[in-house]
């Protein structure tokens, strides 16, 4: 039987519903509308698209944005400046700088220097730190997203076989933490895996996040294996396709996710319950640790 189709456009409408509800709740009893700072330096095409897509959502939802844009050139003390005033600015809960940013820039310094608070990526070290003992202040958005499509179908991921292929900080590293975190046995693969294959077909749930369209055959998967692709790859004929052979493998496959309409639409919208709960918690008067009131080891 060929597999279920995950509509990730679909799920990401259900969240974004729940997302107005709780602007609305913030301006009710608060008098507070959630606000998103993007800084976006160069002409980089896909980042373009998705600081429209990101800027698109939130207005959607009834969050403010406020978009900055550098030239390519701009002096990296410019923008640690802007973020530094964005840190102090209460209109401002969330600030996100686009990735990947010009060569002359120090990304580490960059990211260190967004508040903690306000870091709706979760990028910065103190929250990767979070991350790693299951303090987590902010899920990053694209494994937060697959999370989520993975609870609304039902799959529970405690015990399961879970291969990662991509070790990326933005995706591969803290996908592999979160399902740590929730018992799964992890696996991670990346570009200098010997025969991809040999661990690509223990999965149970596997998840491809390496930037390389057909890097996964229907060969290497397991029959009944659940499949989420999160590669975004531009072909020569301008056509959008994952990492995964989708064709091949959704004969194998128990579930997939297409690309497009798998994973992309659920990373924008968590970007946007990222920036309501950060609006939430200044607004309850908390900003870290908001949801633990013992102190835990
Ligand atoms: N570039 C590609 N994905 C992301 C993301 O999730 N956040 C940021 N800031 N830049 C990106």
């Amino acid at each position: 039987m060929p597999a279920k189709i995950i509509d990730g456009v679909k799920v990401a409408a259900g969240i974004r519903v729940e997302c107005k509800a709780r602007v609305k709740a913030l301006a009710a009893d608060h008098g507070v509308t959630p606000g998103l700072a993007v800084i976006v330096v160069g002409n980089d095409p896909a980042s373009r698209v998705y600081i429209r897509n990101k800027m698109r959502a939130c207005a959607d939802v009834g969050i403010r944005s406020f978009q900055h844009e550098f030239p390519v050139d701009v002096d990296q003390n410019i923008v640690l400046d802007l973020i530094a005033r964005l840190n102090l600015d209460t209109d401002v809960h969330g600030i996100l700088v686009q990735l990947p940013l010009p060569a002359h820039f120090n990304i580490r310094q960059i990211l260190a220097e967004i508040s903690a608070d306000k870091d709706v990526d979760g990028f910065h070290l103190y929250n990767v730190g979070g991350l790693v003992i299951g303090d987590t202040v902010f899920p990053p958005c694209t494994p937060y997203g697959v999370v989520k499509l993975l609870e609304h179908e039902g799959i529970s991921v405690e015990g399961k076989n879970v291969v990662v292929v991509g070790a990326s900080n933005i995706v591969g590293k803290p996908m592999a933490l979160m399902l740590m975190e929730r018992e799964a046995t992890v696996c991670i693969c990346h570009a200098k895996t010997r025969d991809l294959a040999q661990f690509t077909i223990l999965a149970d749930i596997l998840v491809v996040a390496a930037g390389q369209p057909n890097l996964i055959r229907p060969e290497m998967v397991r029959t009944g294996a659940v499949v989420i692709d999160v590669g975004i790859n531009r072909l020569p004929d301008g056509k959008l396709v994952g990492d995964v052979d989708f064709e091949g493998v959704k004969t194998k496959a128990s579930y997939i996710t297409p690309v497009p309409g798998g994973v992309g639409p659920m990373t924008v919208t968590m970007l946007l319950v990222n920036t309501i709960l950060s609006a939430e918690r200044r607004a309850l008067g908390h900003t870290r640790f908001p949801e633990r009131t013992a102190g835990a080891a």
